[in-house]
């Protein structure tokens, strides 16, 4: 299983904050946001990942997180000379992606919540049996997003997450739902050729939705729905990063540690080992993620 953080855009809704650097190294908080997005996929068990940003952002981006070794990863980077759509990540993608399935999260996305990786794992299943999955999120201003039109399937609680997908639509005029679809997509192989019969819209880009309606149409498009126990935010306008930072803040002092470190991931899936865990913990000197890196090395934080 591929993955991909796509991390580009021009960014100008957050101007003149972005005018010389990215906005997904911008801070969420205590660290910077990529962190979460990259946090995501490395709890999907995804040890491969394609970072995707702007010819300018892409140094600086591999600057900070490197080769991935520091993760237990493999991390390598591509350039999206111009923002074409979210479908073109599969094309720039696609000797990565080769004939694996395929993950792909943005890079100004924060997911949040118990079960996350229960609900990631389901999503892997699908795509390695043919299946894509989109997930769906309540919100009360659907005309901004992606949108989902579904019909629950089971009755029964445990179930009640999975849903069949009736159709999909993009910034809709008069949404038929409230359920927008997050920028977490999950493909099985052969997306890349998939995503080749994309055609642009009328905002000039290979969009998603059209790309996820090609799965409807075949009948192999999934949704699970992210219920109460979740939090998505996206985080590319002031007032969503305010609302990030202060999330993130609030979750870090109730429960008094950090959330989204992708180090702590890696050493609790065992791809790194206590040295490399150290090392990292130095690396960030005093702050305190680094003072959050020892405790879980020290073993005082065991879960
Ligand atoms: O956040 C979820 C939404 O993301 C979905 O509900 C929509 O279906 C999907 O189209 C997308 O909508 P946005 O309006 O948020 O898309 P935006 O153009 O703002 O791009 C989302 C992120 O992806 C943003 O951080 C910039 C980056 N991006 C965007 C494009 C179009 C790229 O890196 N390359 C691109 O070509």
């Amino acid at each position: 299983m591929k993955g991909i953080i796509l991390a580009g855009g021009s960014g100008t809704r957050l101007y003149p904050l972005t005018m010389v650097t990215s906005k997904q190294l911008l801070p969420v908080y205590n660290k910077p946001m990529i962190y979460y997005p990259l946090s995501t996929l490395m709890l999907a068990q995804i040890r491969d990942i394609l970072v995707i940003s702007t010819p300018e952002d892409t140094p600086r981006i591999r600057q900070l997180l490197g080769d991935g070794s520091a993760f237990g990863i493999n991390l390598s980077y591509a350039v999206q000379e111009k923002p074409e759509g979210l479908a073109q990540a599969f094309l720039i993608g696609k000797d990565f992606i080769g004939d694996e399935p395929c993950a792909m999260i943005l890079g100004d996305n924060i997911f949040y919540g118990n079960g996350l990786g229960y609900k990631l794992a389901r999503a892997s299943e699908a795509a390695k049996k043919g299946e894509a999955t989109i997930f769906g999120y309540y919100v009360e201003d659907p005309e901004r997003f992606g949108v989902m039109e579904f019909k629950r399937t089971s009755p029964k609680r445990e179930n009640a997450e999975s849903v069949k997908v009736l159709g999909v639509e993009e910034k809709p005029k008069e949404p038929k739902s409230n359920y927008a679809i997050v920028g977490l997509y999950f493909y099985p192989s052969g997306v890349s050729d998939m995503a080749e019969q994309v055609k642009p819209s009328a905002r000039g880009e290979l969009e998603i939705t059209t790309l996820n309606e090609m799965y409807l149409k075949e009948d192999r498009l999934h949704a699970q729905l992210l219920g109460r126990g979740f939090t998505w935010l996206d985080a590319g306008t002031f007032y969503s990063l305010r609302r990030a930072t202060n999330f993130v803040c609030m979750i870090e002092e109730y429960q008094g540690m950090t959330i989204s470190a992708p180090e702590e991931i890696a050493y609790r899936f065992g791809w790194i080992d206590d040295e490399k865990l150290r090392e990292s913990a130095e690396k960030y000197g005093k702050s305190p993620y680094g003072e959050h890196l020892r405790a879980v090395l020290e073993g005082k934080i065991v879960l």
